[in-house]
């Protein structure tokens, strides 16, 4: 077989590597890929992820069997869309069912029209009306954007004076453009936070193990949010009845009210739910993997990756098995400042030295030739770099070979968390 990865993250990393285990799979390709994919036997094309004739013009001319999308962008583009028109395979889902994920004013009302727990909200196209919205109920109190924001547009204001200053930014200064021209206000919810993302097709739900990501920049969840700084899995802080009770109440109910609402899904679904004293909420749902999340998940994946998109694909029962013992511990390594402002184009030296048993997730990297042709090095080329995957027995285990080996990577340019998966120990 041969599969066309769509995307050039971390996550899209993950995806390939995963999809070169499974036997029937030859070739790999990733459009636009990463340099670290290259090295692991991807194949690159230079095609960007959005720009769907080229991209289904390769697929043709390669023979491609199924494409996988990994990003939000593309498939709110409806790059899915052209390629089912093209008569070709891809996984994920329609621009239609990612609205999902694609306007958080969506995600609301359709949670509340098919009585799926959330933070109770309210949706505001002017200042003055969210303005007087946010004095009536006070803080805390949660400001999102409605559009997409690379999981940035999202203020958890503390004081009425942060959440003055968000809504602000959002609706004033278009801080993120379009996206925050429309915000959502939301209840203040407290509990642990997890990933719960599930195969999807139409009604069926097939849930993946269950994850945790670190949102905030900084140790101890201080700081602004980020795409995520580290991940890992499973939960233990999480119990199985509630995990139960979260794909009942919140994965199986969506799957069919999407299909209701004629945006039947098919891909992946990912719910950002928070366990409360009164059940787990959705804080946010995605219309695909989550990233770092896969990088931590896929690797527990017993059963053929390609086999089971394949199954999907072609509306037949997957075999879907997690691995039950043990933990994945996934560490990013980002730029200096991000998610703010941040420079890129500086070497990534130990590289080589990492061991062979960790999985290195490349994102933005870059690889420059030196000033010797032979020599070829890697530098940074985004925010989010690299991660440094590893499965161990325990927690604790993973986490103290895992700081070891990014020791390796240290450079003032760069920074990364130290207590990725310590709430787990
Ligand atoms: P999101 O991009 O929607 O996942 O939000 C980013 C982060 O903001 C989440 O991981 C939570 O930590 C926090 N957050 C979002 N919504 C709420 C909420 N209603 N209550 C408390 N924290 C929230
Ligand atoms: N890790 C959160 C996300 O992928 O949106």
């Amino acid at each position: 077989m041969k599969v066309l990865v769509i995307g050039g993250g971390g996550r899209e990393h993950a995806i390939a590597a995963k999809l070169l285990e499974a036997n029937q799979v030859e070739t790999v390709y990733a459009a636009p890929g990463n340099a670290g994919m290259a090295f692991d036997g991807v194949e690159c094309v230079a095609i960007s992820e959005t720009n769907a004739p080229e991209l289904i013009q390769f697929a043709r001319e390669n023979a491609v069997d199924f494409t996988i999308v990994g990003p939000e962008i593309p498939l709110l583009e409806g790059v899915v869309d052209a390629f089912e028109s093209a008569g070709l395979k891809a996984f994920g889902p329609t621009k239609r069912a990612a609205l999902i994920e694609g306007s958080k004013d969506f995600a609301k009302t359709f949670m509340a029209k098919y009585v799926i727990p959330t933070a109770t909200s309210k949706t505001f196209t002017d200042y003055a009306e969210a303005k007087a919205y946010l004095d009536e109920k006070g803080a805390p109190i949660v400001i999102k954007a409605d559009g997409l924001a690379a999981g940035k547009g999202v203020a958890v204001a503390m004081t009425i004076e942060e959440a003055t200053l968000a809504l602000k930014e959002m609706m004033l200064d278009a801080k993120f453009g379009e996206a925050s021209e429309k915000v959502v206000i939301e209840e203040f919810l407290v509990g642990e936070e997890f990933s719960l993302m599930a195969f999807v097709n139409g009604e069926e739900v097939y849930p993946m193990a269950i994850a945790q990501d670190h949102k905030r920049a900084y140790d101890g969840d201080k700081g602004p949010n980020t795409g995520g700084m580290g991940a890992y899995s499973p939960v233990p802080q999480i119990a199985d009845a509630l995990v139960e009770t979260a794909i009942e109440t919140i994965l199986v109910k969506a799957a069919r009210g999407m299909v209701a609402e004629d945006r039947a899904f098919r891909g992946i679904l990912y719910a950002g739910l928070i366990a409360t004293d009164a059940g787990p909420k959705v804080i946010e749902f995605n219309a695909r993997f989550g990233d770092p999340e896969t990088q931590v998940v896929l690797p527990r994946l017993e059963s053929n990756f390609a086999d089971l998109i394949w199954a999907l694909l072609n509306n037949e029962k997957p075999d879907v098995r997690f691995k039950e013992q043990g933990v994945n511990l996934g560490i990013v390594l980002a730029s200096a400042g991000y998610p703010d402002h941040y420079e890129t184009g500086f070497e990534i030296t130990g590289l080589d030295q990492i061991s062979s048993d960790i999985k290195v997730y490349h994102a933005g990297t870059k690889l420059e030739t030196g000033s010797e042709a032979k020599e070829q090095k890697f530098v940074s080329a985004g925010g989010r770099i690299l991660l440094l995957e590893t499965a161990a027995d325990s927690m604790q285990e993973a986490r103290l070979a895992l700081y070891e080996e990014m020791k390796k990577l240290d450079n003032p340019h760069f920074f990364y968390r130290i207590d990725i998966g310590m709430k787990a120990e």
